[in-house]
């Protein structure tokens, strides 16, 4: 068989610095989840980047940033598993990842049987991720529909060819990739999804605020390299009006801030800014 390939460069990288953030979470005693497959596509993605010096010198860049983000990355992706839960047992049966990345909830929440989770991510991050899975031989413990496409193009029709239902309430689900859209194309995708949102689907919605000169996102911006990195951009993601964007177009919306959210979490991932939080929307 033949080693999958790991998107060394490019914004489907960043997928691979959160996998990393995962499998160092998953074998901590104090783990806040368990992500076993974490630790397959960071082994695997290490593979790809080669023996070569410069090979080694940018994976090691790699796992730099993954220490730098991985108090606030890794506390995050506990909350959106527990928001996950909260929004299926509130109703939405179908759970739709912007920007899925190495993302395995499918493989390791547990819940209804009927939930039905979509994956929409650009082609060759799918063509690492799914050689990975087949080879670590585990199924998903829920139908798993993976869209491969770019969310700055047509990726409602693929999502509706690939089962999705407009008339079944839907968890919408963006960790960390709407802010890799200019705000005009991540405001073009909340349209989408609003036009897709049966009463009483659910959309989390982050607002921060992103320094992209701190030297962190510098260095993010220059090892994934390409367009959607220009340093000092700062028009990307939702933006800061995201809550009087999405109530005004049908949503019923709460914020709360992160401090709030992770306090009961245990991590040193506080950062005193009342404004910066989640905005939960709720289609009425
Ligand atoms: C930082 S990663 C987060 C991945 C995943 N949500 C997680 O938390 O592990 C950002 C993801 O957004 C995806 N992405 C960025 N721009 C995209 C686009 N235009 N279309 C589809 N996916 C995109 C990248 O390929 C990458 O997998």
């Amino acid at each position: 068989m033949t080693e999958p390939e790991a998107p060394t460069a490019g914004v489907a990288m960043t997928a691979i610095g959160v996998a990393v953030i995962r499998a160092r979470e998953s074998i901590r005693s104090d783990r806040l989840y368990d992500d076993p497959l974490a630790r397959h596509f960071a082994d695997a993605a290490r593979r790809s980047f080669g023996a070569t010096p410069e090979g080694e010198q940018r994976w090691a860049r790699l796992e730099a940033l993954a220490d730098t983000f991985f108090e606030g990355r890794s506390v995050g992706v506990r909350l959106v598993d527990d928001r996950m839960v909260a929004a299926v047992a509130a109703g939405c049966r179908q759970i739709v990842i912007l920007g899925a990345g190495l993302d395995t909830r499918a493989f390791r929440l547990t819940l209804p049987a009927d939930v039905r989770f979509f994956e929409i991510d650009l082609p060759e991050l799918f063509a690492f991720k799914e050689p990975v899975l087949a080879a670590a031989g585990v199924a998903p413990k829920h139908d798993r529909r993976v869209i491969a496409g770019d969310l700055r193009r047509n990726w409602t029709e693929p999502l509706r060819a690939n089962g999705f239902r407009a008339d079944v309430p839907t968890y919408w689900v963006d960790e960390g990739s709407l802010g890799y859209l200019s705000r005009g194309d991540a405001l073009r995708v909340a349209e989408s999804l609003t036009e897709l949102s049966a009463p009483g689907s659910q959309f989390g919605a982050g607002r921060f605020h992103v320094d992209r000169n701190l030297p962190h996102y510098t260095e993010l911006g220059r090892l994934v390299g390409g367009e959607h990195h220009g340093e000092g951009r700062d028009l990307s993601g939702l933006g800061p009006d995201a809550e009087s964007w999405l109530t005004a177009r049908g949503w019923r919306t709460s914020f709360r801030s992160w401090d709030d959210l992770v306090a009961a979490l245990g991590r040193p991932a506080a950062i005193g800014d009342p404004e910066v939080g989640l905005v939960l929307a709720v289609r009425e």
